[in-house]
């Protein structure tokens, strides 16, 4: 049977899976990043690897394990790979949709919510003993969220489970931007599909889901905000890159939009340090968005049936690159 090379630590129940199927399976069972040197030498003469979405799987990756057969990215997004390249050398490449919808989507309204009610504000206060008394003025008025604007960019999966929450739960006025029209969405949920521009314009709360990709990455940038309401809050729990951060930061300084939720960063692990000055109506949280437990076994036993599946030659559920096969 195939030897396997996990790139970081993940549940016992499933690295047993693996070995139930008699698998070799060999673990990084610590939360270190290996360098790509050193994830090569590891992955080295492995038929399968399953990694994580700060592995960068590229062509010198590819080039130095000829042997491998199957990457399996337990994640949803995959811009950490090369689909072109593992397609030309014959790599089945997997990700892990759909189990992580819901819990991004409660992470992304979370944020948003928070920015607009100031919640980490209000907390650091309370636990610093600063809370003198209710007050009518008090230091962390917010603004509200109910039947606000929110623009949604890119309505994916996602997107639709955001579109659900503020229509359902907040009777928001929804409008959206995708690089196709998604009626069915419309009706639901009473969602408009705009251009960017209207989005930018009318939108008092912009949340992104869309890819990264060459045409999505520095989508927001000093221009956008410019054209965006001075109210806005600006929430990302896509990919940090999609977003200028610097520009981000300047703007919300100069009163150009009114706060952001940022839980990607354009270089992640560092969490940008202008932002990180700004207190007011901005909220920044570590990459996560599917970080509940439940979620999180879910998608690594879907990593880990892609890779069984892939490895028995056989079509694994979630493959990216189908025309590998
Ligand atoms: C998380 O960011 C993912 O792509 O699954």
């Amino acid at each position: 049977m195939a030897d396997i090379f996990v790139s970081r630590r993940i549940f016992q129940e499933v690295i047993d899976m693996l070995k139930e199927k008699g698998h070799d399976v060999e673990v990084n069972d610590s939360s270190r990043i290996l360098p790509q040197e050193e994830l090569i030498e590891k992955t080295r003469g492995k038929e399968g690897l399953i990694c994580l979405l700060n592995d960068t799987i590229d062509e010198k990756f590819l080039d130095a394990c000829p042997d491998l057969k199957v990457v399996s990215n337990v994640a949803v997004g995959y811009d950490n790979i090369d689909v072109d390249a593992a397609t030309d050398r014959g790599v089945i490449v997997t990700n892990t949709p759909g189990v992580l919808t819901d819990t991004t989507a409660d992470l992304a309204f979370t944020l948003l919510m928070s920015a607009a009610r100031r919640i980490p504000e209000a907390d650091r206060y309370s636990r610093e003993d600063k809370y003198e008394g209710w007050e009518l003025m008090q230091p962390h008025v917010g603004v509200d969220v109910y039947g606000k604007t929110l623009g949604i960019v890119g309505m994916g999966r996602i997107g639709q489970a955001i579109a659900k929450r503020a229509h359902k739960g907040f009777d928001m006025n929804i409008i959206y931007t995708d690089i196709e029209r998604r009626k069915g969405v419309e009706e639901e949920f009473g969602a408009k599909y705009v251009g960017f521009d209207e989005i930018l314009k009318k939108s008092q709360f912009i949340t992104i889901h869309v890819p990264l990709t060459p045409e999505t990455e520095g989508m927001f940038g000093g221009e956008e905000f410019e054209r965006m309401n001075d109210d806005a809050i600006l929430v990302n729990a896509a990919r940090g890159p999609i977003i200028d951060e610097d520009a981000l930061a300047k703007a919300i300084k100069n009163d150009q939009l009114r706060g952001a939720a940022i839980d990607t960063f354009e270089d992640e692990p560092d969490v940008n340090s202008k932002l990180a000055e700004i207190e007011e109506f901005v909220v920044l949280t570590p990459h996560i968005g599917s970080a509940s437990l439940e979620t999180r076994l879910k998608m690594v036993k879907m990593a880990v049936e892609n890779m069984i599946a892939g490895l028995k030659g056989k079509e694994p559920r979630n493959i990216i690159n189908e025309g590998v096969l």
